[in-house]
């Protein structure tokens, strides 16, 4: 058999060996890597997607720090049963602008991609300060401490900078009122129109029903728009994609 005479021979001669082994790898690599060059054609642009305002950028960052994803995904599959208990499934360009993104490989608890919308504020209020008082089975630890993180707005503009320098389309305009248009999504009676404007779509409330500007403001901020930029109700997928 030649077939059997050429495997001999491959494996006896380490340099025949490690020459062809390098090809297989190499042909492996590309077929990975090539795709990666085009990555600007290979995400659909959608309608609605735009960058996080402040505040919903800062509570992605207690979502971060407080390792929600540990325990939470935000990635829908294509699969039926994903697809019917959380909705459309995720497009590669509503994670366009996370810094890292947030899909995780754990579900301890329910994907939270498309969250936003399905709860009242006070319910997360309730759930974050204690999840037993709203779902009495649950394992989800309390974050009541948040109520009490007073957030300073200065702050903010640093996150926006870092965020833009990563290649997130932050205007100038964005970067300079970051402070005060971080303010202005937590008080529907001021000024908030221009903070709408250059993020359609951005929910103004006081989401936490205290006074002060916390950490609970920002998190609920950010769950409330998850899932929620995107109008699936008029999004067609591209075939040519
Ligand atoms: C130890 C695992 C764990 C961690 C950490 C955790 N959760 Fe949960 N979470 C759960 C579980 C389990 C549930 C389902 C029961 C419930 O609703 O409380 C849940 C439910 C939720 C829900 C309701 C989702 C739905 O569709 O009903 C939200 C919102 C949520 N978590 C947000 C968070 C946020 C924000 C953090 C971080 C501050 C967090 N979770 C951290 C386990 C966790």
């Amino acid at each position: 058999m030649s077939l059997l005479r050429y495997h001999k021979k491959i494996e006896t001669n380490a340099s025949i060996l490690f020459g062809l082994g390098l090809v297989v790898v190499s042909i492996g690599g590309i077929v990975e890597i090539a795709p990666l060059f085009y990555l600007d054609n290979t995400i659909e642009k959608v309608e609605g997607m735009r960058p996080y305002s402040p505040l919903e950028l800062a509570g992605r960052n207690v979502y971060i720090r407080e390792g929600c994803y540990l325990c939470h995904s935000q990635m829908i599959r294509p699969l039926r049963d994903e697809v019917e208990r959380y909705g459309h499934y995720s497009l590669a360009v509503e994670s366009i602008y996370d810094h890292p993104f947030q899909w995780g490989s754990k579900r301890t608890g329910p994907d939270l991609a498309r969250v936003g919308a399905r709860y009242s504020d006070e319910w997360h209020v309730d759930h974050l300060t204690d999840p037993r008082s709203v779902v009495p089975e649950s394992i989800m630890p309390k974050y009541r401490f948040l109520k009490e993180a007073v957030l300073k707005p200065e702050d903010i503009q640093a996150v926006v900078i870092a965020n833009s320098r990563v290649g997130v389309p932050y205007t100038d305009e964005m970067i300079e009122k970051a402070a005060d248009d971080f303010k202005a999504q937590v008080d529907p009676d001021g000024d908030w129109e221009d903070m709408v404007a250059r993020y359609p779509k951005a929910q103004v409330r006081n989401f936490d029903g205290q006074d002060d500007l916390t950490e609970m403001d920002a998190l609920i901020a950010y769950l409330q728009m998850l899932g929620t930029l995107v109008d699936f109700s008029t999004f067609t997928p591209d075939p040519s994609r």
